[in-house]
């Protein structure tokens, strides 16, 4: 073993090279310590990683994936739906939807990502599939529900399935953009304009006077 002193740990410039004993091959090496630095990075890591694993995983401060997901959930239903998803289901909310062009347009989106295959891309009906949407004339249509609840359980003859992909939000934002393109009467196939004429839907206006009255 080397007979020299073990040097204090400190600037280079305090202690002198000391070649060790041993010698591979014609190569030495000197007997100088680890700088502070290194020791510092080193400390630090390991207090660091004590640190680490204290907070991240035993203490409540750091949500856990799970909580973070149900906050990203939550983060976007708001994004897209705003107060929609706290109003209860019923035709206020559906009204809600025909007054508010962002919800309007994300019924559109559903309608034509969906209903355009059977109903036409604007609803003009399409031969054998679905019914004219945009005239005065409906079969199983009376009230802004009726809408809602024929996009949630299918038609009462089967002939329309339930649509059972989408959330209420989304079957509401459905049903407010097909209340709205009633009266657009755009031509379709003559054997999808069935049904009967029924009175016009509530619009969003008159909905406030009734809260209001
Ligand atoms: C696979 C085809 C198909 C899809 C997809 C479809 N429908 Fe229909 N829909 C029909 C058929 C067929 C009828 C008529 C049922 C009957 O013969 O009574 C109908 C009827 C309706 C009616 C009633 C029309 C009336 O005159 O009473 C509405 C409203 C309606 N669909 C809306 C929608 C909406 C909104 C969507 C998308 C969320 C949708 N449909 C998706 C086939 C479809």
């Amino acid at each position: 073993m080397s007979d020299h002193e073990k040097q204090p740990l400190g600037p280079l410039e305090e202690h002198t090279d000391e070649l060790l004993d041993h010698n591979y091959d014609g190569i030495q090496e000197y007997d100088n310590p680890i700088p502070g630095w290194w020791h510092l990075i080193f400390l630090g890591s390991v207090v660091f990683s004590v640190c680490y694993v204290v907070v991240w995983h035993m203490t409540p401060i750091i949500p856990t994936l799970e909580e973070r997901h149900a906050a990203a959930v939550i983060r976007a239903e708001e994004a897209q739906y705003g107060p929609l998803k706290d109003m209860p289901l019923g035709q206020d909310k559906i009204l809600a939807v025909m007054g508010n062009e962002k919800w309007l347009s994300a019924g559109e989106s559903i309608f034509k990502g969906t209903c355009a295959a059977c109903h036409g891309p604007e609803g003009q009906g399409l031969e054998n599939l679905g019914f004219n949407l945009t005239d005065d004339k409906y079969v199983h249509i009376e009230s802004l529900m009726d809408i809602y609840n024929i996009i949630k359980d299918g038609s009462p003859n089967g002939k329309m399935l339930p649509q059972s992909q989408f959330d209420e939000n989304e079957m509401v934002m459905a049903a407010g953009y097909v209340a709205t393109m009633r009266g657009r009467n755009v031509p379709g196939p003559e054997s999808q304009m069935v049904g009967e004429v029924i009175p016009p839907f509530p619009q969003p206006e008159q909905a406030e006077d009734q809260s209001g009255g």
